[in-house]
């Protein structure tokens, strides 16, 4: 049986700490499954980390569901969170619903993360209504890379941060019941955390955050193309990864691979 909702917000009301991954596969989702891990994020970050985009914006909810769906089969125990890919949700209320439905119909998610403030505040209680739990997502939202003008800290200066604020809020109002806060200054991911009843799911937004949430393979050594300055590295697995392959290799050229214990008589 999974996490539930009211126990991830219950946890906030606790003062205990929510903990997030995101996942895209069975395997992982296998090895998440006999940890405490509070919440799996299939993230549209599987378009960088697994399909090889420069973004997030080529990727489908066909692809969501594809990926969401080998979670789901390798992990039930954690809640599922499912991203909405760009314009899944922004078209109207109606397509957001629809999209929404099947993410969670075809892949067993138990909920949605959309991108922004108040501007979606009537798509995301239109999912609420249709009881299809929202996590929001403000500060960075990788979706926003060509309005941003590239993959950069959000929240700086008086009208950033009073516009976070209130896109926050606005967020709460229509029924979400989580916010990632992403790349945006502690003190003010620190004061959202305070005036949210909801909790905060914080990367790269400092410790005050309700819970934190890591692309796992940036907190994990896998993916190198680019690590952004908020992630740990909790394990160098490219380097194991390397090493193990380039063994295999050697003994397959010397002849030490397979051994007869590898070998059927
Ligand atoms: O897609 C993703 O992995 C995300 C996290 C960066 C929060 O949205």
């Amino acid at each position: 049986m999974p996490k539930t909702i009211p126990q991830i917000i219950q946890k906030k009301a606790a003062g205990l700490k929510i903990s997030m991954l995101t996942c895209y596969d069975y395997s992982m989702a296998r090895l998440f499954a006999q940890t405490d891990l509070d919440m799996i994020l299939v993230g549209d970050s599987l378009g960088n980390v697994k399909l090889g985009y420069k973004n997030t914006l080529p990727v489908t909810v066909k692809d969501m569901i594809y990926h969401a769906k080998s979670v789901k089969r390798g992990n039930d125990k954690a809640l599922i969170v499912c991203d909405m890919p760009f314009m899944s949700y922004e078209i109207s209320a109606h397509e957001a619903l629809k999209n929404a439905g099947e993410i969670i119909k075809k892949s067993g998610a138990n909920a949605v993360k959309v991108e922004g403030g108040a501007e979606i505040a009537g798509t995301v209680k239109a999912l609420t209504d249709a009881k299809i739990p929202v996590m929001g997502h403000l500060g960075l939202t990788p979706q926003a890379v060509n309005k941003f003008g590239g993959f950069k800290v959000q929240g700086r200066g008086d009208e950033a941060q009073n516009k976070l604020i209130s896109d926050a809020k606005a967020l709460e109002e229509a029924g979400c019941f989580s916010v990632v806060l992403e790349a945006v200054p502690q003190d003010l991911a620190k004061n959202v955390s305070q005036i949210l009843e909801i909790p905060t799911i914080g990367i790269g937004a400092g410790k005050f955050c309700d819970g934190q949430v890591l692309v796992s393979d940036d907190m994990l050594g896998v993916f190198e193309d680019f690590t952004p300055k908020f992630v740990k590295q909790y394990a160098n697995l490219s380097s194991i990864i390397r090493q193990a392959v380039d063994t295999y290799i050697k003994e397959v050229n010397d002849g030490t691979f397979p051994a007869e214990e590898n070998s059927y008589k």
